[in-house]
């Protein structure tokens, strides 16, 4: 029986990853929300197997319309704190108003919930996503965790330079996430805090293949690397 799989932020650069794993299965739908659909490549736009409703997230109507039948609604959105909290809970309404069998929040790096609130502010919304979304038990995903391995490297700095420096980028615009962001998931990646431990997902779900750092860095050249971030999924 074909799946249906919805994903809301259907033109996000993680979405192209998991479009060009998706449209290699056999019997996937996907339907598609965002506010233009003109950034999505043709072959995807003009697949069969895709449909898209363009309307914005505050729409309830949309979102009603996109959730409904689905197997799977998957948020992939990313932007300021009103669309990560208020957004995602007219999607989350929606599910539940549609009966969705499950909804995956945004997120998909690190343990967000070893985090206290105002620690990482981008990952606030998604500790309020999770709370909020206790509620609607009919349509909620667990947290997953997965991993291969985990690397120690060298920093360029110390780990309290890194802290003052992402700071000061968040204290001069603190709406302006992507002048942080990157700086943020940095910090939490390596002080320890949101490192998976033993209570992982990888013997449930065997056909998702881990690889270790090491394998996933090897193709990859080390002058691409400051490009990488933009580029990611633009291949799929
Ligand atoms: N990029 C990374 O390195 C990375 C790493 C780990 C996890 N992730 C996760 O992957 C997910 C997507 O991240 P990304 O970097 O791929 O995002 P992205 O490329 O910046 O795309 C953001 C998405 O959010 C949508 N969006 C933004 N504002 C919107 C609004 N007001 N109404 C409706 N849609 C709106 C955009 O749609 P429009 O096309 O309409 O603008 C777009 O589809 C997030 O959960 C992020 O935490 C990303």
């Amino acid at each position: 029986m074909a799946v249906t799989v919805a994903i809301a932020g259907i033109t996000s650069k993680f979405t192209r990853l998991m479009l060009k794993n998706l449209l290699e299965q056999p019997k996937v739908n996907i339907w598609g929300f965002c506010r233009n659909p003109k950034k999505l490549p043709e072959h995807i736009r003009s697949s069969t197997c895709v449909t898209i409703v363009a309307r914005d997230a505050g729409s309830s109507s949309a979102l009603r319309h996109f959730a409904k039948r689905c197997d799977v609604v998957i948020c992939c959105y990313l932007g300021e704190t009103t669309l990560m909290t208020e957004g995602q809970k007219l999607l989350v309404e929606a599910c539940d108003e549609e009966n969705a069998p499950r909804y995956i929040d945004s997120d998909y790096c690190i343990d967000f919930t070893k985090l206290e609130y105002g620690q990482h502010p981008a990952k606030d919304p998604m500790k309020h996503s999770l709370e909020t979304g206790k509620a609607f038990a009919k349509s909620r995903t667990n947290l997953l965790r997965f991993t291969e391995d985990s690397q120690c490297f060298n920093s360029l700095g110390s780990q309290d330079d890194l802290y003052n420096t992402m700071q000061v980028a968040f204290q001069k615009v603190p709406s302006n996430i992507f002048a942080y962001l990157a700086l943020f998931y940095q910090y939490y990646c390596i002080n320890g805090q949101t490192y998976l431990k033993n209570d992982l997902d990888n013997a449930r779900y065997l056909d998702v293949k881990p690889v270790t750092f090491e394998k996933f860095m090897q193709p990859h050249k080390l002058v691409e690397l400051p490009d990488t971030y933009q580029n990611a999924g633009a291949d799929a």
